[in-house]
């Protein structure tokens, strides 16, 4: 049975976690950052030195293929692929994974001169972890970019995503080009650690994913008065960030109590201004995140937190403004991509599991316009988002093959 070569695959693992590599280990590589660039330089002269046909697109979506340089309807390709950006102190599986197995799987084909009627690609989609726009690159491959906000779409920090791809080389305003014609993906399936701790705990290898949970966020804008915070009685502070401490406690309340076993929420970015030891904020901006699978609990979620912040403000005596910042909508896998890859775990003799991933990604896209999957393998300790993510070796080899064989067939 043709394998892929685990050897090589760590050897490219840690070569792209060099680009932004930390030193005590972990990555930061943020999209359309210089080591971003440097790695995309990277990626594609391997892609090149490994046989395939290499090339970047509007988006800034990077994509190597055996087979077909273009994506067309008349020779729908098989695809595979992930990210190469990463969260701030993030880890070096975590998109890097997908990508390099998707490379390792085409060059293996390739070299074995292994049958494959469809044309085999695969894909760095850009800004997955959404700096600037959550999914970007995906999204405008599958033609669902909100093209009107690309001027207006920017960092929690407040860079814009205009002029970080403008460093890099890119004009956001042709992003939209990277759409491609109906019909000219046949499917799609991504290679991802876990990033939880079910398989890792339940010691089964590999993950066959069923459905990919929704994610919203919005930016929560409370807005008192700034005041001398020596001086100022306790009593007649209008303290903007207390009443975005006290939203954020009853919010992880009513998600935990209201939402569904699912429901999880999170407050990852926190500004107070103007930011002294001794002024009364004035301003507290809290980015607020909500996921679950179902889209139905979610909009719920979402609907009885904005009255919530209402509710928190007026016993503040301040005021509130929630500005929804992204949502992408739950999506279910293709039945068909779940059983090919229960079936290349068969031919492998490896056990699987159905689960749901609770983390978004590129497939949640792709599963708008083709037949989309992915495949999970353990990340140990659930470790994940943080620079000690890891996966055993074996098990990225174990995946690697799973992720060949699913390819194959379905490019049969
Ligand atoms: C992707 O990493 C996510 O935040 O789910
Ligand atoms: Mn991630
Ligand atoms: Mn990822």
């Amino acid at each position: 049975m043709t394998a892929i070569s685990g050897i090589r695959l760590q050897s490219r693992l840690a070569a792209l976690a060099r680009f932004g590599g930390l030193p005590g280990g972990g990555v930061t590589r943020p999209a359309w950052s210089p080591q971003h660039e440097e790695a995309r330089a990277w990626l594609l002269a391997e892609m090149r030195g490994a046989g395939l046909e290499a090339w970047v697109d509007t988006a800034g979506n990077v994509f190597g293929a055996l087979g077909a340089r273009a994506f067309d309807a008349t020779h729908p390709a098989v695809l595979t692929g992930s990210h190469i950006d990463t969260v701030p102190e993030g880890g070096s599986l975590d998109g890097a994974l997908g990508v390099l197995a998707g490379l390792e799987c085409l060059q293996t084909v390739h070299a074995a001169g292994a049958p494959h009627r469809r044309p085999l690609a695969v894909a760095a989609w850009s800004d997955e972890e959404g700096r600037y726009g959550s999914l970007f690159g995906s999204r405008a491959f599958c033609g669902t970019l909100d093209v009107p906000r690309i001027p207006e779409m920017a960092a929690v920090d407040g860079e814009r995503l205009v002029d970080a791809m403008q460093r890099a080389g890119f004009e956001a305003r042709r992003a939209p080009e990277a759409r491609v014609p109906p019909g000219s993906v046949a499917a799609y399936v991504e290679l991802h650690i876990e990033q939880g701790p079910r398989l890792d705990e339940a010691r089964i290898p590999i993950g066959v994913v069923d459905a990919i949970v929704g994610v919203r966020r919005s930016r929560v804008v409370f807005s008192g008065q700034a005041d001398h915070a020596g001086t100022t009685p306790m009593d007649r502070r209008r303290d903007a960030f207390l009443a975005a401490a006290d939203f954020a406690l009853k919010t992880r309340e009513h998600v935990v109590s209201r939402g569904s076993s699912r429901s999880v929420t999170n407050f990852g970015v926190v500004y107070v201004h103007p930011g002294a030891s001794n002024i009364v904020p004035r301003r507290a901006e809290l980015v607020h995140e909500m996921r679950d699978p179902d889209p139905n609990v979610l909009e719920r979620l979402a609907g009885e937190c904005a009255a919530l912040a209402q509710d928190v403000a007026r016993q503040h005596q301040i005021t509130v403004e929630v500005r929804p910042m992204s949502a992408t909508k739950p999506v279910p896998c293709a039945p068909r991509v779940q059983k090919t890859i229960e079936e290349a775990c068969g031919a492998l003799g490896l056990a699987s599991q159905r689960l749901y991933s609770a983390a978004g990604h590129d497939a949640q896209n792709l599963a708008l316009i083709t037949e989309a999957g992915m495949i999970f393998i353990p990340s140990k300790g659930g470790r994940s988002h943080r620079v000690d993510e890891a996966s055993d070796p074996a098990a990225i080899e174990r995946g690697t093959n799973v992720l060949l064989h699913t390819l194959l067939a379905l490019a049969r």
